[in-house]
């Protein structure tokens, strides 16, 4: 029988990528850029589309797509999902080992495995013949939630075993339990880009990943940055190891990511591990509440039994607390560059997990309000790993009635105009750009290197320009006069020249750079560049209105709102007014314009899949910005036409669905004539 070529790539490509995830998800080292394995996925999609009777639900292309669920359905867990008995210091360790050595004698002789405890959701993976075929939450031990559509958007899950062909065979069915959470990192880089855009913010890493995790939509649990560490099989069909240890092994082989783990010869050692680990808990890139010591041979660990839900045979040694009560002194707002304002605690300092801790986050005022926190409670804070300090709530039950309820500022801290509130945002704005508070943050952002590249005006000048007085608003800085600088201290001639040679400079920036310095919320490098290309100067975007904008691609209701208000507030228009009276009014570019090309693609926006016969990509766009054209990134209902070549991706999938018309790089050149 002949095998289709199609086919065979189709499992090439399969293979392939699974190891790519394998080697970026568990492994950490990745051999391959991004946008290689984006290209492997696009094709990998491109020829499921022309085959959906080859997709199968083990594909890479089905971690994201399935469609959101009414409720989870229940699942019955094929064993016990057991918890953990709890051990507070080295003498409840020694008192469970004494424990179990009164009921096993063999316990005198057994080894041990440490694990951290990761700081997570527990789940159980259900492989059928090599495939994932279920995932389920632990619920209340016996019965969990099916939440396999959102696991499979969990790039370190694999969704077929063994992930090496090489390696050993995976058991025809196998359960595996293993925790789902999220690193410090991606938690403070999501809470980051949600506050950066007025949303709400998370708590802590572990209440973001369950959130994530049940969510109705799988499509949202693929945005959020979840991972696995895997640690147990709950049950199989066939021979398991004999001890944790190669039990883990064993996982590990069939390519789950799994827990770092020691193995220690007697409990001495098990005891040291534990400690060395509570040692450098604060260098760990998760949160872990401590680490679970674990008799290594599991016959015995069987033997020793369950108390209530706690195997006998495992104990969890929890790190000390990193919650600690405290008085709430007052309460702080911080102005941020877009206006944000975040409030935060100040506290009476105390000790958390060896640390000074003055401040918390608040995170924002509706949090103040539904926690009830008020000045002078006595509130609970947390510290863990490298998460920033935040405060939980307040202690109700020690209440004097001195308390006082916090009202949110209606007027900004700083420059005293009154705040502004967002339909659909939690957060609260100073919406006055010459805010002092803010005005620091702004100048700081209008000299970066992204934006008017100012060299030489660091933060230290920015405050020290903004404390004397010398700039109100960033249009300021093209009328500073050299004896006004040396004013200042540390500043002697050599200097003053550099700094005012450098604001000069900055006002060949082209019209991008500029619209990026304004900071209007939401407009970054990406956004000011198609701006920059669609409007000739910063009158014609002054002019735009709402609707005009949100034609653009790419700019939908919030950020074309956000615009027209920037624009029509008089502050900012008066910094307009200033900046093109100082000559930093930059025009766009139309190079194809000058050189005399007839602008028969204007308005037209362009996406380009698959390799064009003549043009590389580069060509094509410079060929579609000179008549006037514009390339986008991705497909919209807005897309003018999509120009295909060889080996094209799913875009071309997703243009035909829209109906958006689709041609080749002949038929471009023949459009723009
Ligand atoms: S072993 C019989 N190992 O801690 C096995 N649990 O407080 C019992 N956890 O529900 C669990 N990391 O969600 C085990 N390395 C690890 C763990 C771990 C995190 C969680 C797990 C469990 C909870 C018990």
């Amino acid at each position: 029988m002949q095998i289709d070529p199609q086919r065979q790539r189709l499992e090439e490509l399969r293979r392939e990528i699974n190891q790519h995830n394998y080697r970026y998800h568990v492994m950490d080292d990745p051999v391959i850029s991004d946008y290689e394995y984006d290209q492997l996925m696009a094709e990998l999609s491109q020829i499921e589309v022309e085959h959906p009777e080859w997709v199968t639900p083990d594909s890479p292309t089905r971690r994201a797509g399935a469609t959101p669920a009414d409720r989870f359905t229940k699942v019955r867990h094929p064993g016990p999902v057991l918890s953990l008995g709890n051990a507070f210091n080295t003498a409840g360790v020694r008192a469970w080992y004494d424990r179990i050595r009164r009921l096993e004698e063999d316990v005198a002789q057994a080894d041990f495995v440490v694990e951290p405890k990761i700081d997570g959701l527990t789940v159980v993976l259900h492989y059928r013949d090599g495939l994932f075929i279920q995932g389920a939450t632990r619920g209340d031990g016996e019965i969990g939630e099916d939440i396999t559509a959102n696991l499979r958007t969990i790039r370190a899950l694999p969704l077929r075993i063994p992930v090496d062909p090489a390696g050993p065979a995976a058991l025809p069915y196998l359960v595996v339990r293993g925790e789902v959470f999220m690193t410090i990192r991606d938690f403070e880089k999501l809470n980051h880009r949600l506050q950066e855009g007025g949303q709400r913010t998370y708590l802590n890493p572990r209440n973001t990943a369950a959130g994530s995790l049940r969510q109705l939509d799988p499509s949202l649990t693929a945005t959020r940055p979840l991972t696995l560490l895997t640690y147990e099989i709950v049950s199989a069909e066939g021979d398991l190891p004999a001890t944790q240890s190669e039990m883990l092994d064993y996982l590990r082989e069939l390519g789950f990511p799994v827990v770092e783990w020691s193995r220690c010869e007697d409990i001495d050692q098990a005891i040291a591990e534990a400690q060395a680990w509570s040692d450098r808990r604060d260098q760990l890139p998760y949160e872990a509440d401590g680490v679970v010591i674990k008799i290594n041979d599991l016959g015995l660990d069987n033997d020793l039994g369950v108390v209530g839900k706690d195997p006998r045979g495992s104990i969890a040694f929890k790190f000390p607390a990193r919650e600690v009560t405290t008085r709430l002194l007052d309460i702080g707002v911080n102005v941020g560059r877009t206006g944000v304002l975040t409030p935060y605690a100040i506290l009476d300092p105390v000790v958390i997990g060896g640390v000074v801790v003055r401040q918390a986050t608040l995170h924002n005022f509706d949090y103040i309000a539904v926690k009830d926190i008020r000045r002078g409670d006595r509130v609970l804070v947390k510290r863990a790993g490298d998460v920033i300090p935040y405060v939980i709530g307040p202690v109700e039950a020690v209440r004097t009635g001195e308390e006082q309820i916090y009202v949110p500022p209606q007027l900004c801290p700083t420059c005293g105009e009154p705040v502004e509130h967002l339909a659909g945002e939690v957060a609260w704005y100073c919406v006055n750009s010459a805010c002092p508070a803010q005005l620091i943050r702004n100048l700081e952002h209008f000299v970066s290197r992204g934006a008017m590249d100012i060299a030489g005006l660091g933060i230290k000048i920015v405050e020290q320009l903004v404390t004397a007085g010398l700039v109100k608003d960033v249009a300021d800085l093209y009328t500073l006069q050299k004896d006004e600088l040396l004013q200042l201290e540390g500043f002697a001639e050599k200097k003053a020249d550099n700094i005012l040679q450098a604001i000069e400079a900055s006002k060949e920036r082209p019209l991008s750079r500029l619209i990026t310095a304004l900071g209007i919320r939401g407009v970054g490098e990406v956004m000011a560049a198609d701006l920059a290309r669609s409007f000739q100067d910063l009158s014609a975007l002054a002019s735009a209105s709402f609707a005009d904008l949100q034609t653009l691609e790419g700019i939908g209701p919030n950020i074309a709102q956000a615009i027209v208000d920037w624009f029509a507030r008089p502050a900012n228009q008066q910094v307009l007014e200033k900046l093109h009276a100082a000559g930093v009014w930059p025009r766009a570019e139309k190079p194809a314009a000058a050189q005399g090309s007839p602008q028969t693609l204007s308005g037209m926006t362009f996406v380009i899949t698959g390799t064009l016969p003549t043009w590389k990509r580069e060509d094509a766009k410079e060929f579609i910005e000179a008549h006037g054209g514009k390339l986008s990134e991705s497909v919209s209902k807005k897309t003018s036409y999509l120009i295909f070549g060889a080996d094209p991706g799913s875009k071309y999938q997703k243009a035909q669905s829209l109906g958006v018309p689709v041609i080749d790089e002949e038929g471009l050149r023949k459009l723009a004539e």
